[in-house]
Order: structure tokens, then C-alpha cells, then sequence
């Protein structure tokens, strides 16, 4: 079986795309590190992630976090949106860039229906990347800004964001030419009961919606909308994933988590993009 490690160096090899944060050479395997031409040298650590990061970034997605959202995709919560996204991308071969990742469930998923399909996930949470580094796929985990990513222009088929912050940029230059950007943001009713919970307003969809569709022209579009009985065990779950939360203490989010609903609502847009 090949170790975590091993498999990033698989990955990193499948895909071809990794470049130099310092001076955008190309990056090949070195031993355990990756290394270019001007011998700038990366370690890739025996848990499978490389850092391109020079220095840590402090953030509310933390182990708990993605503990917690691990349990809920475990839960089958997520899947009627993987199963739209894997619908809006055309059936090739697929290098695929997961832009904020998290901790990689959506790559996994996708590339465990795909033997020839090749993948990289990228976050900037550390914690993140050590879980996705736990899952089954090949993949090249890399801990990085998505405002400025490891990778050489064109090297992917599709970049996924699902709900993370944009680079639209960033993205349009690591697609190939004629690659598609998978954006997933919420709708509406995005978690409405949690925000019940905390007294707040509906998500307002229009603005995430208008700032697309001013960079990109939506090809295909799905939207997700699926009301999920809980158990009061997954809603606690759902206090501790959603980012929603991050302003609350842990006594806080506990108390939250002792009034369990009875559902929670996913309503998520699915979009197929080509760059403009
Ligand atoms: C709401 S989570 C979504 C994670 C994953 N896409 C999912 O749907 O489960 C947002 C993610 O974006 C990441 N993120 C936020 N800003 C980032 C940046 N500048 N560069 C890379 N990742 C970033 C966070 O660390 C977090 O994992």
C-alpha cells in the first residue's frame, strides 16, 4: 500500500501542474521534497500535505470544525450536491482543482467514481488538509491561499469552489482553456433553521449571485434543495460545521446544540461556468 506521502508524489506526477511559490519553475519530486530548477525546495511531511504557506493563518475552520463536517457528509447529508456537480461536469478525463477544499470530501467522492480521473485539493487551514489527507483517493493535498495558488496556468479541466471565497483570477488562470468553474453558493434557504436558531435573516443569494455572472458565463445550473430529518446528535453536528457559528463560544454553541430542530435544510445553486 503506498503511504500518504507516496501517494501525493503519485498525484503531483498524474497532474504535472505544481510550480514554485518563489519563483514559478516547476516542481518535481526530490526525495522527500519537491524541488526546481533553482533548487527551492519543498517538504511534503509523512501525513501527505505539502505547505506552501511561509507562515500559519489563524481561522475559524479548525479540527472541530471539520470533525464535525466529516460526520454530517458521513450522514449522506451532502450527497444529492456532489451527485449535481458530478452531473454539470461532461464525461472526459478530469484533472480537478477543489479551491477550498475543506477537508476533501467532495474531491474524494468524485474521484472514488473516476479511476482516470486526477485531482488536487487546496486550503488554507492546515487542519483541513490533515483530515482530507486521511481520505481513501489519491490526490495532491496542499495547504495555500487560493489568491495565490501552486499551480501553472491551464493545468486543470474544472476548479470546484464550493462555498468558499472566490478567486476568480486565480481560478481563470489554472483553467485549461475551455475548463469549467463548478461554483456552489447557498440559496435562500441555506441552513434556515440553524439561522432560526440564532434569530438571523434568510442567506441574501443575489449578491454572490451578480458578482458570478458578471466573471463568468454560467453554462449549466442546478439547485439543490433537500430537507434532512436530524437527530439531535447530527444537529450538534451541524452547530459545529457551519462557520455560521464562529462567533460563539464553545458554551454557547453547546447551548444551541441542546435545542435540536427537527430538520435541517440544504438549498445550495449548482453552476457550471466558463471564464469570461
Ligand atoms: C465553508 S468551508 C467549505 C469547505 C468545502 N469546500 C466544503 O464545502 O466542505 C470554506 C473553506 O474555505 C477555506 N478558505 C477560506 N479562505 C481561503 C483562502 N484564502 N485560501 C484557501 N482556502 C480558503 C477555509 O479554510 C474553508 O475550508
Amino acid at each position: 500500500m503506498l503511504s500518504k506521502r507516496d501517494k501525493l508524489f503519485l498525484a503531483a506526477e498524474h497532474l504535472g501542474c505544481l510550480s514554485c511559490p518563489v519563483c514559478g519553475q516547476a516542481l518535481t519530486r526530490s526525495g522527500d521534497d519537491l524541488a526546481c530548477a533553482n533548487r527551492h525546495r519543498l517538504n511534503v511531511n509523512r501525513k501527505g500535505c505539502l505547505n506552501v504557506l511561509s507562515q500559519q493563518v489563524d481561522s475559524c475552520y479548525d479540527a472541530a470544525l471539520f470533525a464535525a463536517r466529516r460526520r454530517v457528509f458521513d450522514a449522506g447529508c451532502y450527497n444529492a450536491v456532489a451527485n449535481a456537480i458530478e452531473a454539470l461536469l461532461p464525461p472526459a478525463q478530469h484533472r480537478i482543482l477543489d479551491a477550498g477544499c475543506g477537508d476533501g470530501w467532495y474531491l474524494n467522492h468524485l474521484l472514488s467514481h473516476h479511476e482516470d480521473w486526477h485531482g488536487a485539493g487546496a486550503d488554507i487551514s492546515r487542519d483541513a488538509i490533515l483530515q482530507a489527507t486521511n481520505l481513501p483517493c489519491t490526490a495532491l493535498w496542499c495547504v495555500c491561499d487560493l489568491r495565490r495558488l501552486p499551480f501553472a496556468d491551464g493545468s486543470f479541466t474544472a476548479v470546484m469552489d464550493i462555498l468558499t471565497p472566490a478567486s476568480y483570477d486565480e481560478f481563470r488562470r489554472v483553467l485549461a482553456p475551455g475548463g469549467l468553474l463548478i461554483k456552489v453558493y447557498p440559496g435562500s434557504g441555506y441552513l434556515r433553521e440553524l439561522r432560526a436558531a440564532r434569530e438571523m435573516e434568510a442567506y441574501e443569494e443575489g449578491q454572490v449571485d451578480a458578482y458570478l455572472r458578471e466573471k463568468a458565463t454560467v453554462v449549466g445550473e442546478q439547485r439543490v434543495t433537500v430537507t434532512h430529518k436530524v437527530s439531535p446528535e447530527l444537529w450538534r453536528d451541524f452547530v459545529w460545521m457551519t462557520p455560521l457559528m464562529q462567533d460563539l463560544s464553545e458554551a454557547a454553541k453547546d447551548a444551541l446544540a441542546s435545542r435540536p430542530a427537527d430538520t435541517v435544510t440544504i438549498d445550495l445553486h449548482v453552476a457550471a461556468c466558463q471564464m469570461t
